[in-house]
């Protein structure tokens, strides 16, 4: 029952951030210095993981170059002897095998993005990242749930408190006990109206998932947004399984919002020792103007 499979849905059209993806995977975005996903695939790997899916599409292809070697660019370090530089390139690019490919041919949907993994992901449970929720902490998110799997073999979800007044934004917790960090949950709804949403716990976009979901998502049920959601799958496996919510330990950032990101890229920032004075010194200053 080990978690040796992760998917990562990076289909979408990222309309939230236009124009920089008009063209630009918004995963290809940089924190820093690093793009998005390359901190999603860092983490899964971190966190155990032998074999990442992306599930992609035809219009998004430059971001599978990011994880194949590039000679030319490497000669060039190589022979301008930049090999910090070179260690770097050549790490990015995981063993053979270790990521794999698919296309969805339309985007219609978390749900169905998912259900593109499915054959390759066979018959065990796997995670789910979508990488453009970036969480910062020690001990990575995934991590964390997937040593909570490994105690209680369910579905897992990662869940964070929101404002109340936000839950239109988010698939919605509904459960009924909120003793610990992790809860078993009764029911998700897919963005609720304030005045209908059954708690403030949001869902964030790390998943543990058994196959069984795949029996669900296989009816591709249209649902909220004319999407097929996650989320209407996941409250179909209720119905024969537990799946649990899990408050992760960290600080979560939502890279497809241009607010979100902005943060992320601040964040990230003071914990690099040679960016953070120089940072500091301008926020204040442009705080004092
Ligand atoms: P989002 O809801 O963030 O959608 O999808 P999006 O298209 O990427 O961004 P906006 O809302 O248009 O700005 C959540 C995750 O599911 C993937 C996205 O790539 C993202 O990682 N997804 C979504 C797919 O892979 N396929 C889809 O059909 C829909």
């Amino acid at each position: 029952m080990k978690i040796r499979k992760a998917v990562f849905p990076v289909a979408g059209l990222g309309v939230r951030f236009i124009p920089a993806t008009k063209f630009m995977p918004k995963e290809m975005l940089p924190i820093v210095d690093k793009p998005i996903v390359q901190y999603a695939v860092e983490e899964a790997f971190d966190a155990g993981i032998e074999e990442i899916i992306f599930v992609n599409s035809e219009r998004k292809k430059g971001l599978e170059k990011h994880f194949k070697n590039d000679p030319e660019l490497e000669k060039f370090l190589k022979d301008k002897g930049k090999h910090d530089l070179l260690k770097q390139v050549k790490e990015i690019v995981p063993k053979h095998g270790k990521i794999k490919f698919v296309i969805q041919d339309q985007p219609l949907g978390l749900g169905h993005a998912i259900w593109c993994a499915k054959d390759i992901v066979g018959n065990e449970p796997f995670a789910v990242i979508l990488a453009d929720d970036v969480i910062q902490n020690k001990v990575s998110a995934l991590s964390q749930m997937v040593e909570q799997f490994n105690e209680f073999k369910s579905s897992i979800i990662a869940a964070m408190e929101v404002e109340k007044n936000q839950t239109n934004k988010y698939g919605i917790l509904d459960f009924k006990d909120k003793g610990t960090d992790i809860f078993k949950i009764k029911g998700m709804v897919e963005k609720p109206s304030p005045d209908k949403a059954p708690s403030n716990f949001a869902v964030v976009g790390r998943y543990i998932l058994t196959p069984e979901i795949f029996d669900f998502l296989e009816k591709k049920k249209i649902g909220a947004g004319g999407e097929i959601q996650l989320t209407d799958a996941i409250a179909e496996l209720l119905d024969i399984q537990s799946v649990y919510g899990y408050k992760f330990k960290g600080t979560r950032f939502d890279c497809g919002d241009k607010a979100g990101y902005q943060m992320a890229n601040l964040a990230f920032t003071m914990e690099r020792p040679e960016l953070k004075d120089k940072m500091l010194k301008f926020i204040k200053k442009i705080i004092d103007q």
